[in-house]
């Protein structure tokens, strides 16, 4: 009986001991990203820095999606400066829309695309960004093509996702396949660089002729 109750006491105690551990640990690493919401992780004022997005500068997105990475986009560019966010959702659109009118931020404008012509409103884009979207693009060539006519001379397409070469699930695009279909739509590498520990960052300019 003795016995019995001396080994509950272990057990209880190492439960404890274990839990106390465990949560430690979590509070030292930070919350999970199921948790905080960003199941990406990505480091967008890194990424933002990379890209080279200053105030005041008119900057598209396309595959915005409910506005990840649209958001610190507008509060980088500021009031002076404009964000369009495209996607093909319009569902995914009227949320970031929300989003946007939410947080105060009156420098965003949604324009719905199609699969191969992200269809901007207007043709001064400095950057565009891609993020976590371009893998999911079904005609990224004849995209990349029809974008051209959107573009200030000398601006950048930033392509940002998870590399599979370091770690990401095998259906997001290593780089030489993206490089591959920016290389056949007529566009440069200018840079190409790691975001943070699984991201890479790829940016483009259309080719002079
Ligand atoms: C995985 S989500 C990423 C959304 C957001 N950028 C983020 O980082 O959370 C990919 C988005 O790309 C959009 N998409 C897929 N093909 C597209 C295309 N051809 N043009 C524009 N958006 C597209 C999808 O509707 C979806 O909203």
């Amino acid at each position: 009986m003795e016995r019995a109750r001396r080994l509950r006491l272990i057990v209880w105690t190492s439960l404890v001991l274990l839990t106390t551990v465990i949560i430690g640990v979590t509070i030292a690493a930070g919350p999970p990203a199921w948790l905080s919401g960003d199941q990406w992780r990505l480091d967008i004022e890194q990424a933002l820095n990379a890209v080279g997005v200053v105030p005041g500068m008119v900057v598209g997105e396309a595959g915005a999606g409910d506005g990840y990475f649209t958001l610190p986009l507008a509060r980088r560019v500021g009031p002076r400066g404009a964000v369009v966010a495209n996607d093909i959702s319009r569902r995914a659109l009227a949320s970031l829309e929300t989003r946007a009118r939410d947080e105060g931020l009156n420098n965003v404008q949604t324009v719905a695309g199609d699969v191969d012509d992200p269809r901007f409103p207007r043709r001064d884009l400095e950057v565009v960004v891609v993020v976590h979207a371009f893998h999911d693009f079904d005609k990224p060539v004849e995209w990349l093509v029809n974008l051209k006519k959107y573009l200030r001379p000398g601006a950048r397409v930033a392509i940002i996702d998870r590399d599979p070469a370091r770690g990401a699930e095998s259906h997001f695009w290593p780089r030489d396949r993206i490089r591959g279909y920016a290389k056949d739509a007529g566009y440069d590498l200018v840079t190409s660089a790691d975001a943070d520990t699984d991201h890479l960052i790829m940016v483009f300019t259309p080719r002079s002729a």
